[in-house]
Order: C-alpha cells, then structure tokens, then sequence
C-alpha cells in the first residue's frame, strides 16, 4: 500500500472556531475515497488546506510523500494536486473554453503573448468534449445548466493534468442522469487514466458505489472509516448525523 495524499493531525482555526480538529487520513494510491460529515465538518475546509488557500494551524499534508504544507498552490497544482468546488466558480466574462484555457497556464500566456491559435486549443477541445460539452464550447456560463456548470468545474481540474482530484459535491443540484454521467465519467478517467479521486458528497445515493472507502469527520475532527455499507451502520456516524 502506497499513500498517495496525507493529512498528518491538521488543526485549523478561524477566530475562535476549530474547523480542523486534529484530523488525520489518507488517500491510498488507486483509490477514490469518500469523506463524509455533516453540514460545517469542515469538508471544504480540508480542501482549501490541502490546496494551500490558507496555511493549517499545525499538522502537514503530505504528497507522494513529500511535505507540501508549505508550498504555494500552483505548486501543488503542478505536483498533480486538483479541486472542484462546491459553489462552480466559472469566470463569469468568458466563454468556458478560454475558462478553461486559464487553468493550463503556461499555454495560454503563449498564445496571449503570441496571438496565435496553437494546437495547443485542440487539448482544451479534446477536454472538453471528454466532459460532455461538445458544441458548448462558446457558451458562457450564464447561458449553462447547474450539470453543465460541475462539467467546467471538472474540465478546469482536468486540464492542469492532476494524479488526484479532490470534488466537492460535484453532484449536488443535478438530475438523476445527469449523476449517472457524472459517474460515468469519473470511473473512466480512473480506469484509463489511473486517477485517484477525493469524493465529497450529501448525496449518498451517487457515493456509495463510487468510492472504495469512506472517511467520516464531525466537528472537524475524524471520527470513522471503512467501507459505505460498514459506515453508514457506525453509531459514531449515526450519532454525528442524527443526533
Ligand atoms: N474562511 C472561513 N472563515 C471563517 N470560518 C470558516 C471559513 N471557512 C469555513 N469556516 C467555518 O468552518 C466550519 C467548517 O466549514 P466547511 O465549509 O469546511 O464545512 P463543510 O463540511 O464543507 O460543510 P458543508 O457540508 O455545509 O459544505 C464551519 O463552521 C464554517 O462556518
Ligand atoms: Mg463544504
């Protein structure tokens, strides 16, 4: 068993509040896990930590088993770390091809600096026709469905190239089919692409065949894993979502 991803007893405090407690898990390689807990357990907050938005109060994060809680985040994301949000947070003046032209960086200076249409725009093509929004590719995101909107939010985290995608409640707001692709799509790139996957969901529904194992926290602190059917059984988790 390789460790792929590593929160080593990560404290984080806003104010007054602990939205961290001390929390460590893992994310093995080839696995995609679930982290569940209730509303304000501090899922997101973990994400944004791990990203390096905000430095944690104490404990690392660790990749391939290196120490990155002190990296910048665009050297996380060059490392092969992702995220999705939980809010899609489209740039709202553009059409969501240059969006995503955005997140693969260097090219895009290039083809600023240059003018030149490079094949460099066949790549943002293939990306998003892999993610479903063929013929979309000049739409903004006004004109764009809660389902298509999750779509860019995967695309832009696809197009930096990542070994591991951290997807926050990537499908909350969408139909019952749009789910179903969403799955699709997400097995496929594991399949093919060997990518690990941080599955962040309310809707158990979707998550439960998706993930391998499930890590529980409530109050920023961790309190189960193992696997869905296993969890959901767990009085702790029971306690932490019921009362
Ligand atoms: N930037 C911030 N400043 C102050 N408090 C914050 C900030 N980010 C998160 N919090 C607080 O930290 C706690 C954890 O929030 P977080 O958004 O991580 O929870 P969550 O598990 O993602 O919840 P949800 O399921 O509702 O998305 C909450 O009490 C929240 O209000
Ligand atoms: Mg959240």
């Amino acid at each position: 068993m390789t460790k792929l991803l590593e929160v080593q007893g990560v404290t984080k405090k806003f104010g007054g509040l602990v939205a961290l407690n001390d929390l460590s898990f893992y994310v093995e390689e080839g696995e995609v896990l679930g982290l569940m807990g209730p509303n304000g357990s501090g899922k997101t907050t973990i994400f944004n930590t791990i990203m390096g938005d905000f430095p944690p109060d104490s404990g690392r994060i660790l990749f391939k088993g290196e120490d990155i809680t002190k990296l910048p985040t665009y050297h996380r994301v060059r490392m092969g770390i992702a995220r999705t949000y939980q809010v899609p947070r489209p740039l709202k003046e553009v059409t969501i091809f240059d969006d995503v032209r955005v997140s693969t960086v260097s090219p895009s200076i290039i083809r600023c600096l240059t003018g030149k249409v490079t094949a460099h725009d066949a790549v943002i093509k293939k990306i998003l026709e892999d993610v479903g929004l063929s013929g979309r590719f000049s739409m903004y995101p006004h004109e764009l469905t809660m389902g298509d909107l999750r779509r860019v939010e995967l695309a832009k985290a696809l197009a930096t190239n990542p070994r591991i995608v951290l997807l926050d409640e990537i499908f909350a707001g969408l139909t019952v089919a749009e789910i179903e692709e969403i799955d699709k799509l997400l097995r496929r790139k594991r399949e093919q692409e060997g990518l690990d996957f941080v599955v962040v969901s309310h809707d158990l529904k979707a998550l439960a065949p998706l993930v391998d194992r499930v890590v529980v926290i409530d109050f920023g602190q961790f309190i189960a894993e193992g696997p869905f059917d296993q969890i959901v059984n767990d009085e702790k988790v029971k306690e932490a979502y019921f009362g």
